[in-house]
């Protein structure tokens, strides 16, 4: 398609670099100062790489090198490259919840784009809440931005065994350690065995889903989320990045002009497909409402009846992103649900989807089945409301024992994580297979962040008797690697006065699946009665960013955004003030 181009006067960075006088000068010298010559940046669209790098991201282990490729392509296009580090959040590392960082590196990130003059970004994350939180920052923004996504790192590969997937994997060989069938050297070097190169985790996680669903949305180079970190098209699609950027300055082709309504709604399909992690119903709706767009929980439910599970990947599955890719990846995938796709919606190619997936082609029926073999007949989510949960909750069900989906039994209720962690294993808990696990106080302002404990760990005494799954309720999150039936992002959460906090045990807690619904069976009277006493717990935080987060934090349903960054409105331009 053909796309107006902009003048070199249009620029935002001429604002700072062709400003008259003494501003426009001190901004030459001083890059001067760094070595560069008039002919490396004058007259050229400023870059900006922001890099979401550290020591403690050992999912972007291999950025350093692909900054060099990225800039080797901005240079071949002839624009002016600049690395701009950002938050790193490496999901490994940081507590008590990355999901808290995501929205500080939103804010980081926009402002650090806001404040200086650069004229396009790209995006260099991967690892979870990487990729939402630097999306939210351009879309916030909304100048040019292409997303290099990490890529997933290699397949397990331990004692002979290759499907070994970073997180499903390690939960069952933990689960296995702490029924005492594995021993502790086996335990650690299976680890090892499950994280072998630079990329993020092997399976259909939090990473892989987002990155995935950013393709869709059209903010990656087609297809480009599906190749594995050390594969050598990996450094070439991170220079074609560095190519296209310039390119995307020159056409002034802007997040809120490329990714629509109708672009989310062929995420949440996409999402679907996959058996997309909890987490993206989240950051979906997060980074919709950055843009302007309404989406609701209710389109996920719509397209959960619709969509069946193609992709045959932990933790819904067998296989890994390394088989994804050699099966043809994304764009393979999305060409066997064009029909539910609208094929007009733009990616940052300048292409429509329909477009981009012509030639996409399917190389293993087994890792991206045919509609008519699913590996689940609807999609992998279901939202779930009910007295529990009037604002919603999500269960992974494609990913969940058959046997639990349609259940009721008798709650046993820990108040917050570190009520879990001293009573879980005691062998006088009174717990049985068919109780229900519920634990309080998780949530977004609760925990806060809503950390990854939504898988509540099987008792002990019941792991040694072979249980392997239970019906679990949280207003926490859980990892995209997890699996389980597990009720997730309660909503309202019981930190503000959510019911899922009147909850005690031998409480009655129906989860009816077919039904979509999540019942607590206490009547309304001795709910009201125990509301009357209930009292919140004080707040974690009394001053810093932790406060700030609990102070502004929407819930989950919202996208757990902070209200001031989620709600519409135009922030001015620094320099344009004065222009
Ligand atoms: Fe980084 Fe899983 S820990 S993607």
């Amino acid at each position: 398609m053909t796309r107006k181009k902009i003048e070199l006067s249009q620029l935002r960075s001429q604002r700072w670099f062709g400003a008259a006088g003494q501003p426009g000068n001190h901004k030459s010298y001083r890059t001067k100062q760094m070595g560069f010559t008039s002919e490396d940046f004058q007259g050229k669209p400023v870059i900006g790489i922001l890099s979401t790098w550290s020591d403690l991201n050992s999912c972007h282990t291999h950025f350093p090198q692909r900054i060099e490729e990225v800039k080797r392509g901005i240079w071949q296009a002839g624009g002016f490259p600049v690395v701009m580090p950002t938050l790193s959040v490496g999901e490994t590392y940081v507590r008590p919840s990355t999901l808290i960082y995501r929205n500080l590196l939103a804010m980081d990130a926009e402002e650090i784009l806001r404040s200086h003059p650069i004229d396009g970004a790209v995006l260099l994350g991967g690892c979870d809440k990487t990729t939402p939180g630097l999306v939210m920052a351009a879309a916030s923004m909304n100048i040019p931005a292409i997303f290099v996504p990490a890529g997933a790192m290699l397949r397990g590969h331990w004692r002979g065994q290759q499907m070994l997937g970073t997180g499903s994997s390690t939960w069952k060989a933990l689960a296995d350690f702490r029924a005492g069938k594995i021993d502790e050297a086996s335990w650690r070097s299976f680890g090892e065995g499950t994280a072998r190169s630079p990329g993020t985790c092997n399976t259909m996680g939090t990473a892989s889903t987002m990155t995935s669903l950013v393709d869709v949305l059209g903010l990656t180079l087609p297809g480009a989320s599906s190749i594995p970190a050390v594969d050598a098209r990996h450094p070439q699609m991170a220079s074609a990045c560095g190519r296209r950027i310039v390119e995307m300055v020159w056409e002034d082709l802007r997040p809120r002009e490329l990714v629509t309504r109708q672009s989310f709604l062929n995420a949440v399909v996409a999402d679907m497909a996959l058996s997309g992690s909890t987490n993206s119903l989240i950051h979906l709706v997060a980074m919709a409402r950055r843009l302007g767009v309404e989406l609701s929980l209710d389109d996920f439910a719509q397209a959960g009846e619709a969509v069946p599970v193609l992709c045959n990947l932990q933790p819904s599955g067998a296989f890994l992103m390394e088989d994804f890719y050699y099966a043809g990846g994304l764009l393979a995938l999305l060409k066997r649900i064009e029909s539910q796709l609208d094929l007009s919606c733009l990616s940052v190619n300048g292409r429509t989807l329909g477009e981009n997936i012509a030639g996409a082609e399917v190389y293993n029926d087994d890792v991206i089945r045919p509609q008519a073999n699913p590996v689940y007949a609807a999609g992998g989510l279901v939202v779930l409301r009910g007295n529990l949960a009037p604002r919603g909750a999500v269960l992974k069900r494609a990913a969940a024992d058959p046997k639990l989906l349609q259940h009721t039994g008798p709650a046993v209720v820990f108040s917050n994580f570190k009520d879990l962690l001293a009573r879980i294993d005691d062998p006088e808990l009174a717990v049985t297979p068919d109780s229900v696990l519920v634990l309080q106080d998780s949530g977004p302002v609760g925990a806060p962040g809503m950390p990854e404990w939504g898988m509540l760990p099987i008792p002990r005494k019941l792991l040694e008797a072979g249980v392997r799954d239970m019906v679990r309720i949280s207003d926490a999150r859980m990892s995209g690697t997890s699996y389980g039936t597990c009720v997730l992002h309660v909503c309202p959460e019981s930190r503000v006065g959510g019911l899922l906090g009147l909850v005690r045990d031998g409480d009655l807690i129906t989860l009816d699946t077919a039904g979509r619904r999540l019942d607590l069976l206490v009547d309304d009277a001795e709910l009201e009665a125990r509301r009357k006493v209930w009292v919140a717990p004080p707040p974690h935080y009394e001053r810093g960013f932790g406060s700030l987060h609990i102070e502004h934090v929407l819930q989950a349903d919202e996208g757990c955004d902070l209200d001031f960054l989620a709600r519409p409105g135009e922030t001015p331009d620094p320099e344009a003030r004065f222009s």
